[in-house]
């Protein structure tokens, strides 16, 4: 099959964009040409002469021999103007931007759809792993019962700069913003929502299920305090930033992301600094894993490298799962096992518990540990000053436990770097 030139107009010449350019120009086996860069702010000092660069997206937008719209801006609201105004025109479009992809999931794909024009975003969910085309192409819906991962590398890096160093969180955060991690605002990646971007893309892909950003639990790592700390040390756990969605019995699907301890017999355990872990549970396979960068420069640019070669061959989504016929429901019924900490009387909530099986109330810390629904676990985090670090899941029946948990030993796929 003959592969197809690639003209690109380019948008955002920051971390990663700048970092597309290099890649590109170490492989030339891939035919491609930027023709335009169009960037926001004028008299910015750049690596490249002046002449590669445009403020006006229309120089872009309006050439019809630039077939390919590549976005990398920190701007949510106008990433969505140019993506849309791209595929509107037939081109094909690049974007690492979870944010706007996830905020307007039905619209870009009804634009693909009327247009006929692809829109391809790996470098949009942890980055350097390709777990968007694995998801879309491998697994078939049947097969997978969970998606659970580790998607947020400055969350991530931060944790790990904590527990590896006790350093204390704002100067680990400025570390992350420092190495390039950490979003433009960091509170995006902090707060969770970065992680619930990315948690939407990959049910949307691995499960069929479209959601609004706001209907998936989201509970960043801002909260944790010395008692979860020091909880986790005593175990020798570490705490993660997991994104999970799980299959439950009736085939519904519970979905949350949620700070959680993370025992060294766990594959995410080992999953530091900016690296990013997906762990896939399936029916046959059992468990697989997929680890690699996810965040930075080169990382994010080799999955838009990765998404322009497939544009050669014409490759598109064709969210298979979305169009098979059994809908998939979400369930908020599922039981999770949680510790939850404050520095008031937590026997207030102790009605939200179906069980507790372990308080304790000090001046200088108290806290609960029990199980719960998720949907009990969404009213209890409203109150601002607790926070709350998921311990498990509860196994829903035996035949469960057997296909999700017992398989992390045995068969384990692991691309990327060796752990
Ligand atoms: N950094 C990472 O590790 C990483 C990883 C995965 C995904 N991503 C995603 O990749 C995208 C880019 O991130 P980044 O870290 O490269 O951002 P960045 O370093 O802050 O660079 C942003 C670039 O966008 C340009 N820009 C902003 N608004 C624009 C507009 N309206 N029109 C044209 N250009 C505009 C800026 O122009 P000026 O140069 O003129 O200011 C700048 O060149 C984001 O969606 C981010 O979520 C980043």
């Amino acid at each position: 099959m003959k592969r197809k030139e690639l003209n690109i107009g380019l948008f955002g010449f920051g971390c990663v964009g700048y970092g597309l350019f290099e890649v590109l120009h170490k492989t030339p086996g891939l035919k491609t040409t930027i023709k335009k860069i169009c960037v926001k702010q004028a008299g910015k000092a750049r690596p490249i002469p002046a002449e590669n660069f445009t403020l006006n997206k229309y120089d872009i937008l309006d050439d019809p021999s630039i077939n390919v719209v590549v976005e990398l801006i920190d701007d949510a609201d106008a990433a969505f103007e140019i993506v849309s105004e791209a595929l509107k025109k037939g081109k094909a479009v690049v974007s690492a931007n979870k944010k706007m992809i996830a905020e307007h999931f039905n619209e870009l794909l009804e634009l693909q759809r009327l247009y006929n024009a692809p829109l391809l975003y790996e470098a949009a969910c942890c980055a350097s792993i390709p777990i968007i085309r694995n998801l879309e192409e491998y697994y078939d819906t049947d097969l997978l019962t969970s998606v659970e991962g580790i998607v947020n590398g400055s969350c991530n890096y931060i944790l790990s700069r904590i527990f590896s160093d006790n350093l204390d969180y704002t100067i680990a955060l400025a570390e992350a913003q420092a190495q390039g991690y950490a979003e433009s605002d960091p509170s995006l990646d902090t707060g969770g929502s970065d992680a619930k971007y990315k948690l939407l893309l990959l049910i949307a892909h691995a499960f069929g299920l479209v959601l609004n950003p706001e209907d998936i639990f989201t509970l960043g790592i801002d909260r944790i305090g010395n008692t979860e700390l020091q909880y986790a040390r005593e175990k020798g756990y570490k705490i993660k930033l997991v994104a999970q969605a799980i299959k439950n019995a009736d085939n519904s699907i519970s979905f949350f992301v949620i700070p959680k301890f993370v025992s060294p017999d766990s594959r995410l355990y080992a999953v530091d600094d900016a690296f990013n872990g997906v762990i896939t549970h399936t029916s046959f396979a059992e468990t697989q894993f997929f680890v690699g960068k996810g965040a930075g420069a080169y990382p994010t640019a080799s999955a838009v490298l990765s998404d322009l070669s497939a544009l050669t061959y014409d490759y598109r989504y064709e969210y298979k799962k979305l169009h098979q016929v059994d809908a998939v429901a979400s369930n908020e019924d599922r039981l999770l096992s949680i510790l939850l900490t404050g520095s008031h009387d937590l026997s207030l909530y102790f009605d939200l518990f179906k069980s507790i099986e372990e308080t304790c109330t000090r001046r200088d810390g108290s806290y609960v540990i029990g199980t719960l629904t998720l949907s009990s676990l969404k009213l209890l985090i409203k109150e601002p000053t607790v926070s709350v670090v998921l311990r498990n899941i509860e196994v829903e029946d035996k035949a469960e436990a057997t296909a999700v948990f017992a398989g992390v030993e045995l068969l384990d796929t692991v691309l990327g770097q060796e752990i």
